[in-house]
């Protein structure tokens, strides 16, 4: 009987989950770790922190399943996209903090790529828009703003990665000839891949300045990313599946047929739609990204819709307002009133994404009157997920042409039928839960397995999913246009703030 290990490296917190060979989840542990926040719009993690608490919930995952790395068969690796850091080659100490995803501090460079008129150029090549939210820019900015990266840099001792290059390098051996190597999803989210080459641009290098060198090697997402090296618990076992989180959930719903898709609800909402070997371009800002690619075979790629504020407000109802004791609380508070009472809630902290991609926007409440309570903020709050994912369906639907009669949910906040239920009323649309809604770490363990051989492809992987419940939408059209035309009043309220 084999056994796979996911290693889900999310934005707030790291998780170890084994899986045996039938797709049954047999333990889990998960950690969470600092989140830095320097000043407004600056966002950092710890590497070390992270690798740090990804060896201890191995070993609690393992003690509590009782296997040794005997019993596993293979490692997969799934991670938070984006977040960028470098780190010596020679003594295996970052340079800096790692700048996560949300982080807007390249605002500047932004604006000098977009004011130079390469926006267009580097969407056509790599199918992201020119924004704080991709690797080039945070390597750019760490590059241009810490000394010691600029010199690692040039002087060929520095290494560029993500999160997941991190991992890998650091479990197949570190500074003794650790791999250098990154899965081609983690790829196209650095804004420096070509979509159709699957390679580094050399066009991206040039107009970013990053030199090649110092990149990881792209690699299938199923296939060989090296065996575990001495010194870790998983010592001998193979890496054999890596992908960005949501496109490992997309993997991990069985988001195999162009037209399937998911939304993720976690700290952000991430929905992909599978568009085949397509590469279709979105008109409505949407991201182009590739969805997998197992070994040789041909790449399959998505179109992307992201929200980057969803789990996190509710966090921040918890940490920063301190209504709600736990975020599961916020279900029973929102459920505390009928409706929201008119009140909307913007929650634009780091601009706001797809498909308005605007930075200047902040985060807004509107519609306060002297009758509107907590409850009201905890509704407000919830719906916006709801809303952001609604707005986001209605443009994938335009630039896919697929009609998406459903909608598979996972991740934390999936679990709230409430929210479930409103989301449905709002897409018009079908939303289907599965039994597992840890779809990302599924989709990195099946990924894995697949590499290992221990299952025969894609087929395999759909077989473990099973739907556990379905939302169909309870209000009519006039009533979900009217609910969406008042939100989409409210999002034009937090525009130019900043
Ligand atoms: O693009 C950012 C995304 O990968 C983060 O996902 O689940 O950590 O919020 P999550």
């Amino acid at each position: 009987m084999g056994h796979v290990l996911a290693l889900d490296e999310g934005t707030t917190s790291t998780r170890a989950v084994i899986y045996s060979e039938d797709g049954r989840v047999l333990a889990s542990n998960q950690q969470e770790f600092r989140q830095i926040f320097p000043a407004a719009g600056l966002v950092e993690h710890d590497p070390v922190e992270i690798l740090r608490t990804t060896r201890e919930v191995i070993g609690r995952a393992l003690g509590s399943a009782l296997l040794t790395a005997k019993d596993l068969t293979a490692v997969g690796i799934t991670n938070q996209r984006e977040t960028t850091l470098v780190w010596d080659r020679t003594s295996g100490a970052p340079l800096h903090n790692a700048l996560v995803w949300q982080d807007t501090r390249g605002g500047e460079l932004v604006r000098a790529l977009t004011e130079a008129g390469h926006a267009e150029e580097i969407a056509e090549i790599t199918g992201l828009p020119v924004n704080t939210y991709f690797s080039a820019i945070k390597a750019m900015w760490l590059r241009e703003n810490v000394p010691a990266v600029r010199e690692g840099l040039d002087a060929g001792t520095a290494l560029i990665g993500t999160i997941d290059s991190w991992l890998i390098w650091n479990f197949t051996g570190g500074v003794h000839g650790g791999l250098h190597a990154t899965d081609v999803t983690n790829a196209s989210r650095t804004m420096l891949m070509d979509l159709r080459t699957l390679d580094w641009s050399p066009r991206l290098l040039e107009l970013t300045g990053l030199p090649a060198t110092a990149l990881p090697e792209i690699r299938p997402s199923v296939g060989d990313f090296g065996t575990v090296a001495p010194g870790y618990l998983t010592a001998g076992v193979p890496i054999t599946g890596v992908l960005g989180d949501q496109q490992s959930a997309a993997f991990g719903q069985a988001c195999f047929s162009p037209g399937d898709t998911k939304n993720t609800y976690g700290t952000g909402c991430f929905i992909l739609t599978n568009t085949g070997e397509a590469i279709r371009r979105s008109a409505h800002g949407l991201v182009t990204t590739v969805a997998f690619r197992i070994g040789d075979e041909p790449a399959q790629y998505a179109l992307e819709g992201s929200i980057a504020v969803a789990g996190s407000l509710v966090q921040w109802l918890r940490d920063n307002l301190g209504i709600i004791r736990s975020s599961a609380e916020v279900e029973t508070l929102a459920a505390s009133v009928e409706d929201c009472g008119d009140v909307y809630f913007v929650p634009a902290f780091s601009g706001l994404y797809a498909p308005r991609w605007r930075p200047d926007a902040r985060g807004t409440i509107t519609g306060l009157t002297r009758f509107a309570h907590k409850g009201h903020i905890a509704r407000a709050a919830l719906e916006s997920t709801a809303f952001q994912t609604a707005d986001v369906l209605d443009v994938l639907r335009q630039d896919s042409g697929y009609t998406i009669e459903r909608l598979r949910v996972d991740g934390g906040m999936s679990r709230n039928d409430l929210l479930m239920s409103f989301q449905a009323d709002v897409l018009g649309t079908e939303v289907v839960r599965p039994t597992t809604i840890e779809s990302t770490a599924t989709g990195a363990a099946t990924a894995a397995g697949i590499g290992a051989g221990l299952y025969s492809g894609t087929a395999d992987v759909a077989r473990f999913w099973t739907e556990e419940k379905r939302w169909s939408p309870r209000i009519d059209e006039d009533a979900r246009v009217r609910l969406l035309h008042r939100w989409n009043e409210a999002v034009d309220r937090s525009l130019g703030w900043a």
